[in-house]
């Protein structure tokens, strides 16, 4: 009997035979690339997520009393609802729905987001929110806050951004408020760095996405052939990963295949670093009329409080 093809099939297999070559970064996170992005959030290189946590610690009263008591948070790209722990806290939440693409690994951490609030009402919702998302009918319509921590929205390219946030704006009708991490242009060196640590994790990261691939689309990448690159290039004021062939290489998957030169690469993510006032722009653009900015004292990172 011929299995049915997964639903990224044709997603995947197209991008394999653009010039140059591309997968979507939602295809690093299978439950070892949910993992290993774990362990990149703690390496001493990764600023993003140890500057917005101290930039949630340090302001977390002021942000609390901007937002008000009582609401929905909304977290997407949940991962391990971490994050979300001490906002529900600090603002009182009535609700907490965690969104995100991983269903085995957000199960875990939904189990332990119910264990810590036994009394808070939790929804888990699985769903891939650049391809459209709902929520369920019983989630609150008033006060709604959605978290978008972790500055994934750098993963998209601004008007993709754009159009994201403008669906937020659309789930949050026009008493609630949007709480979004960014990440700012700092110094290349610091970027660059943060992407291509000395440990290998991101390089590990980058790599694990062929398996996951492979898995999905019936390739036979061989991730060991594959050297991870990852630069900011700051023409587009982004880093770029990209998976370099070492040597050439002949890859098949289910009736498709592609021969890749030595050198040639395969694009797999952006991570867009933003000026606050073009941040804020992209906001207006979107939706959201007022604003608050958080930040470090270096200006590595900025926490922003949008409403429409
Ligand atoms: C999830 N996202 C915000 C990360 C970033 O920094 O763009 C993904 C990542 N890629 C490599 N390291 C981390």
């Amino acid at each position: 009997m011929t299995q049915p093809l997964p639903p990224e099939f044709l997603d995947i297999a197209t991008g394999l035979l653009q010039t140059p070559a591309t997968i979507a970064p939602k295809y690093f996170y299978d439950a070892r690339g949910s993992a290993l992005f774990e362990e990149i959030t703690r390496l001493p290189e990764y600023y993003p997520t140890r500057t917005e946590n101290a930039i949630m610690a340090t302001h977390a009263q002021a942000m609390a009393q901007a937002i008000g008591p009582g609401g929905t948070v909304i977290e997407l790209g949940a991962g391990n609802c971490q994050k979300a722990r001490a906002l529900c806290e600090c603002i009182q939440a009535r609700h907490y729905v965690a969104v995100d693409i991983s269903e085995a690994f957000m199960r875990e951490a939904v189990a332990g987001m119910r264990a810590a609030f036994p009394a808070l009402p939790i929804d888990a919702v699985v769903a891939d929110i650049t391809t459209g998302w709902a929520l369920p009918a019983h989630v609150p319509k008033g006060q709604r806050l959605v978290f978008y921590p972790g500055s994934s929205i750098g993963n998209f390219d601004p008007p993709q951004a754009q159009a994201l946030l403008s669906s937020m704006r659309g789930v949050l009708g026009m008493e609630g408020a949007l709480l979004i991490g960014v990440d700012l242009v700092k110094d290349t060196a610091v970027l660059n760095a943060a992407y291509d640590d000395a440990a290998g994790v991101t390089a590990a990261f980058n790599r694990n996405m062929l398996d996951h691939v492979s898995r999905l689309i019936g390739a036979d990448f061989d991730a060991r052939q594959w050297l991870h690159r990852a630069f900011f290039n700051a023409a587009q004021s982004r880093i770029e990963m990209h998976l370099e062939a070492a040597q050439d290489v002949d890859v098949t998957w289910l009736g498709g295949a592609r021969h890749f030169a030595q050198g040639e690469r395969i694009h797999t993510e952006n991570s867009y670093k933003y000026r606050v006032n073009d941040f804020v722009a992209l906001l207006r653009q979107a939706g959201f009329a007022q604003t608050q900015v958080w930040m470090d004292a270096q200006q590595w990172f900025a926490v922003v409080l949008a409403r429409p």
